[in-house]
């Protein structure tokens, strides 16, 4: 029994991969439906006909209940729940953050989770809730770290998930992902982020999960516990997760509410559904608010949404445009706008990961002056050869007496004409220049000009943004033509 992941496609710290438990695989990013075997509103079955090649469910809720604790022993969990692709098992922990204990013990979960031929299997790891503060979270930690040796003593063969916990300090979460790695395990949830995201904690989120990032190897297939909204997917695969796991389509059911890629709705307040799944083309808003079937519908229109989003942003990776994907989505609410731009003051840390080339880069906004691929165009920009006298042209126009002439493509900056069909300069489309591209265009002059002390450079431009030029680039001699 191994778990193994293999990254097949790269974008941002995004990756698709193939995660293979017990002779199952998984195509990642993934979402891991929550099943409850008590309440199935979609049962695993019709979920496994959706697509879904991984679910989740709570061994705690197995281990108590009258109905299926001797049936899954016997049977398995494959066979009770009819489904035969990849199952994890969770230990009990959630229910410890929510209700402040759990009569299981570590031991008792791990022995139980493989009695019942759970394929990842999670210890008792303890989840810090946000508001505890520095001495608490160290102390759980430990509790966590301790579990996860003992469990790797007790059953060193078994497929075990690592949970990197740690609470809202990013030293810590960095020190536990090392910790998690050091013990060797392919796959490592990132846990007690379930009250960031509800709260719409998202800058927060971005900083622990980014500070876990940094502690676990790449080669980690990395899970985000208890996410949970499609909105966010798209940030959260930026960040390097590969798995999610969601009761919300079930949860946001229950309460009416109708999940769509950017935000819900309470299904009272819908006159039409916008969505191309099956339930929502056989029926009109108001036949689905009134039928006596609603929950399980919503719960079905909410999975196929989560899915179909799991699917694009598997595709936005394979196009290299997942960029533009985080940009729209991030877009939908204020907070995920402020995780987006958390993330963006991270550039540095995701262009080591990001893919060379990619199909396109669309700007779209001053924040897209942060991504990786500007990044990285500053920082090569230097090594491209230049005389001694060097003109950066706005307008491709040259003028008399100097030995290099490049063009300039905002938000990148000067490129001769040999780069002119290459990613990104030959890709980009940008709409009529703003300031705030020309700006990041002018530090990449500022790069060419510091990796070239000895040249004296000139940027010919229109009147309009001359002030501009002298602002950000004083060392430059500025030409321009007055109308
Ligand atoms: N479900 C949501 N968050 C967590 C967590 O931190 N640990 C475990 N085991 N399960 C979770
Ligand atoms: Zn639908």
């Amino acid at each position: 029994m191994a778990i193994t992941f293999e990254v097949l496609h790269k974008d941002i710290a995004g990756r698709v991969g193939r995660l293979r438990v017990n002779e199952k695989t998984v195509r990642t990013p993934a979402l891991l439906p929550v099943v409850n075997p008590h309440l199935p509103l979609v049962t695993p079955r019709e979920m496994q006909e959706m697509g879904v090649e991984a679910l989740i469910t709570n061994a705690y809720i197995f281990r108590r209940s009258t109905e299926y604790h001797d049936r899954a022993l016997e049977e398995g969990l494959h066979k009770v729940l009819d489904f035969d692709g990849a199952i994890m098992t969770d230990s009990g922990s959630f229910q410890l953050s929510v209700y402040g204990e759990v009569e299981v013990s570590n031991q008792d979960t791990l022995e139980f989770q493989q009695a019942i031929g759970s394929d990842i299997i999670v210890p008792l790891d303890i989840p810090t809730p946000p508001d505890a503060g520095r001495e608490r979270a160290e102390r759980e930690l430990a509790v966590t770290m301790e579990r996860l040796r003992e469990a790797r003593e007790l059953f060193p063969d078994a497929n075990l998930a690592g949970p990197v916990q740690g609470g809202i300090f990013t030293d810590l979460r960095e020190e536990a992902g090392r910790a998690v790695q050091d013990l060797d395990l392919a796959f490592c949830p990132i846990g007690a982020v379930v009250p960031l995201m509800e709260n719409y904690r998202y800058r927060e989120l971005v900083e622990v999960v980014l500070a876990a990032k940094r502690g676990l190897s790449p080669a980690t297939a990395v899970h985000l516990f208890g996410a949970g909204h499609p909105s966010m997917f798209a940030l959260a695969v930026a960040m390097g997760c590969d798995l999610f796991d969601s009761a919300a389509y079930a949860l946001f059911a229950r309460e009416g509410r109708y999940i769509t890629p950017h935000g819900s709705f309470k299904i009272d307040e819908l006159a039409e559904l916008p969505c191309p799944c099956r339930v929502c083309r056989s029926m009109t808003a108001d036949e689905l608010r009134k039928s006596g079937d609603r929950e399980r519908l919503l719960a079905l229109h909410n999975l196929y949404v989560s899915l179909a989003e799991i699917a694009r942003i598997r595709q936005a990776i394979q196009d290299g445009t997942l960029w533009e994907l985080v940009d729209e989505r991030c877009r939908s609410h204020p907070r995920l706008l402020d995780g987006y731009r958390e993330l963006l003051a991270h550039t540095a840390d995701l262009e080591r990961d990001d893919a060379v080339s990619k199909r396109r880069f669309f700007y779209r906004g001053s924040e897209s002056c942060r991504r990786t691929e500007v990044l990285r165009f500053h920082e090569v920009i230097g090594r491209i050869s230049v005389g001694e006298r060097v003109l950066v042209s706005f307008d491709g126009n040259g003028a008399p007496g100097f030995d290099t002439v490049l063009n300039f493509k905002p938000p990148f900056g000067p490129y001769p004409t040999e780069l002119a069909e290459t990613f990104p300069v030959g890709q980009s489309e940008v709409p009529e220049w703003d300031d705030d591209m020309v700006r990041s265009g002018c530090a990449g002059i500022r790069a060419l000009m510091e990796a070239h002390p000895e040249s004296r450079f000139a940027v010919r431009c229109g009147e309009d943004w001359v002030r501009l030029i002298q602002e950000e680039v004083p060392g430059a001699e500025v030409l321009y033509e007055q109308v």
